[in-house]
């Protein structure tokens, strides 16, 4: 939970078109706090972080303005909360290098992210467990920790399989404060409840990297299809049905109201048809998401205003990266000798 005062911090980053995962787990919950809690929230698009894997120059453009295009389509005031891309703030970069300074190697070789990519290497029985592995890659949870403690975040919303980085965050300011005097605020995961995770049309977690995913704001006749296509068991229409299990129940649930959920739940007990349920599902997203949808489609199509809202985000954000970095610095030695 974020309280009144704190500082929230998260970041999404740069590659693809969101998809309603994306939005039930981070673009809708940072759009909710930021109205209803008096903190100081910063939101950025993670453009460094998207190029550990993406070459694709044009996709990276694309992809910031359909994300941020998202985040004020779903209602996002970028008057209340700071809204910047990574890549206008210098100091984050100037602040990962200090950072990597101080991280042993030994860190970094247990971030799931890079065991995972050693792992994926060894099952294809290549000779080079390395392969294809960047420097980037390996430091991610660096330029993850510059980010973060950049501003001093005390609450991180992240979803859970980012969990391990934000501890490795503590880690990494910790060294720091102890190196060289208070300086960094330790922060905490804010981690999303289970309720919040979509299964994707496949039934496995909704996830870019398994190709299940629903994008966000498809136009209308493409989120038929896709919710049409949802995998489904054989059962028969009259047999009940298991809601915990289908995928077509955990996203009717995070779009659709607690009573609405009790009473899908108690048709599934009923035996619902799969058909019939698909309906439901697509009636419920398409009238939660239709006007956000309109403006989303407004958005896109006016780079110009995207861009002039990012450099006023980056402005914000600099008020404070720019001061603090001259006391990081300071802190570690660099200054005038006179
Ligand atoms: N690594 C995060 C993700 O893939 C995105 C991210 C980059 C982030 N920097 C961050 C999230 C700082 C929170 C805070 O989801």
């Amino acid at each position: 939970m974020v309280l009144s005062g704190e500082t929230v911090l998260t970041g999404i980053t740069t590659s693809g078109t969101p998809h309603i995962g994306n939005y039930v787990g981070a673009i809708r919950p940072s759009v909710v706090a930021s109205e209803v809690v008096d903190a100081k929230f910063f939101f950025f698009l993670a453009d460094y972080h998207s190029l550990i894997k993406n070459r694709d120059s044009a996709q990276m453009a694309t992809s910031t303005l359909e994300i941020a295009s998202s985040w004020l389509a779903a209602g996002l005031d970028p008057d209340r909360v700071v809204l910047y891309r990574q890549s206008d703030i210098p100091e984050i970069l100037e602040l990962t290098w200090l950072l990597t300074c101080l991280t042993s190697k030994g860190l970094m070789n247990r971030a799931h992210a890079y065991k995972a990519a050693v792992a994926a290497n060894e099952a294809s029985q290549g000779k080079d467990p390395e392969k294809g592995i960047t420097m980037g890659l390996f430091c991610y949870p660096i330029l993850m920790a510059a980010d973060i403690l950049m501003f001093n975040a005390n609450k991180v919303p992240v979803g859970s399989d980012q969990k391990q980085h934000v501890e490795m965050v503590r880690d990494i300011a910790g060294s720091f404060n102890h190196q060289f005097g208070q300086t960094f605020v330790l922060p905490e995961p804010l981690i999303s409840d289970n309720a919040s995770t979509l299964l994707g049309l496949d039934g496995r977690k909704m996830s870019k990297s398994y190709g299940n995913t629903i994008s966000l704001f498809t136009p209308e006749k493409n989120l038929r299809k896709s919710i049409m296509k949802i995998k489904t068991n054989s059962q028969e229409p009259g047999e009940p049905k298991d809601p915990e299990s289908s995928s077509l129940f955990s996203i009717y649930r995070a779009f659709a109201t607690g009573s609405e959920t009790e009473a899908i739940r108690q048709r599934y007990v009923d035996g619902i048809g799969w058909g019939e349920m698909k309906e439901c599902v697509f009636q419920c997203l398409n009238d939660h998401l239709k006007i956000a949808r309109e403006e989303y489609n407004r958005l896109i199509a006016a780079p110009d205003y995207i861009e002039d809202v990012l450099r006023k985000g980056a402005d914000k954000a600099r008020a404070v990266s720019s001061p603090f970095m001259d006391q990081i610095r300071s802190n570690v030695g660099f200054k005038a000798l006179s």
